[in-house]
């Protein structure tokens, strides 16, 4: 059977040790949970098995494997101290048998996003994130649809534009949306972001260094590698959609208590084909997955064990093929879910309803 490997790592390091350790999650502080990961081998987490192709019948089998550093720690250590932990976590994919290799979270963010870790290794490597481009950009689509903002008119906003699920998120919108404010850190970068995209349709582009610009936005799509919260409940219009793709979430939970006027969905959840069972709960329903974990299944599924989305600068073709691939397959955008809730319909109206009391105040 042909197989794959995942790696995840800490990134609510309290919730997340706890998913495998739940003494330590426990007793151990977040602080703690830092330092220590610094020192911790890469764990084995647990055998994934039941994945089936809808168009083909066959059946891939794979693991999750974990590296155990926190999202702040990779920030923190020197590249080299990193990528070692990672290169450590994937002979580990190796020696289980993995023929592909998918890196979750800040493992693909690090560096230069998976090319020194497929050198030091024989397994190939993806990221995953040209999956996690496409299935957000169609999350934003349909939550727009959901929330009957007309896209062809709509106002759009891409937090983290100059980085590189932003970029290609923010080149996919603006062939869709009448606006798009691209805002990130380096007004120089988005300045260049902008003229490369000016010539390609009659999207009206906006460059911001300022989140207060998010108040002119309808649907916002935010993948930023903060480490804490950027979006914050004074940045938003009543009624606007926030897709937030970023793990650690871009979007401050304040929003979810405090306004109930705003639709803020998970971006990056699809179905996953075939009686899945992950034997581990990280955080999402049974049968879904991450984009970028379903593009790692989805390489095994179609027999391409070869360096997929690798280094900075992801490509459109590389986006519309992994979609192809995966949709052959069964994979599929999945219903929404917030703040680890389901979405439901009821919800969104209700939204809505609010929204329109609040604009009339
Ligand atoms: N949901 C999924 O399935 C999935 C899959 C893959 C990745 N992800 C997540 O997606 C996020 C982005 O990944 P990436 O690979 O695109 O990273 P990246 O290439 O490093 O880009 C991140 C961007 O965020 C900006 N940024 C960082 N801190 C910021 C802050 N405090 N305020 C505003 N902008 C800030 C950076 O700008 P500067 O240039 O100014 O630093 C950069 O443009 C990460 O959180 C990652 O874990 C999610």
């Amino acid at each position: 059977m042909d197989t794959f490997a995942f790696i995840i790592h800490p990134i609510d390091p309290k919730k997340d040790v706890s998913r495998k350790f739940p003494w330590l999650g426990r007793h151990l502080s977040t602080r703690q949970i830092d330092f220590f990961s610094t020192f911790f081998p890469p764990v084995y987490i647990s055998e994934i098995d039941g994945i089936t192709s809808e168009s083909t019948g066959k059946q891939v089998k794979g693991w999750f494997v974990a590296c155990p550093l926190t999202s702040r720690r990779m920030f923190e250590l020197p590249e080299w101290m990193v990528y070692r932990k990672i290169i450590q976590t994937g002979k580990m994919a190796e020696r289980l048998g993995a023929k592909i290799l998918g890196l979750g979270a800040f493992t693909s963010v690090v560096g230069d996003a998976g090319m020194t870790i497929a050198r030091s290794l024989k397994v190939p490597v993806t990221t995953g994130d040209a999956y996690t481009i496409s299935i957000a950009v169609q999350s934003i689509r349909e939550a727009a649809r959901r929330m009957d903002i007309p896209l062809e008119k709509a106002s759009a906003a891409v937090v983290g534009a100059t980085g590189k699920i932003g970029r290609v998120c923010a080149e996919l919108l603006s062939e869709n949306v009448a606006r798009l404010y691209l805002i990130g850190r380096k007004e120089n970068l988005l300045r260049e972001l902008r003229d490369h995209l000016s010539g390609a349709g009659s999207c009206e582009l906006i460059v911001s260094t300022n989140l207060a610009s998010l108040t002119h936005a309808q649907l916002i799509l935010t993948v930023t590698s903060a480490l804490d919260d950027i979006v914050e409940p004074e940045h938003l219009l009543p009624g606007s959609v926030v897709c937030d793709v970023a793990r650690p979430r871009d979007v401050s939970a304040m929003i979810a208590a405090t306004r109930n006027d705003i639709l803020v969905i998970d971006g990056g959840m699809v179905d996953v084909p075939g009686p899945v069972d992950f034997h581990f709960n990280f955080g999402f329903p049974a049968d879904k997955a991450y984009a970028c974990m379903a593009e790692t299944i989805a390489l095994a599924l179609e027999g391409r064990f070869e360096d997929y989305t690798l280094g900075r600068q992801i490509t459109r073709a590389r986006v519309d093929e992994i979609t192809g691939i995966a949709e052959k397959h069964g994979f599929r955008l999945s219903g929404f879910r917030s703040f680890e809730r389901e979405v439901t319909q009821e919800h969104i109206d209700a939204v809505r309803q609010n929204a329109q009391s609040r604009m009339r105040r």
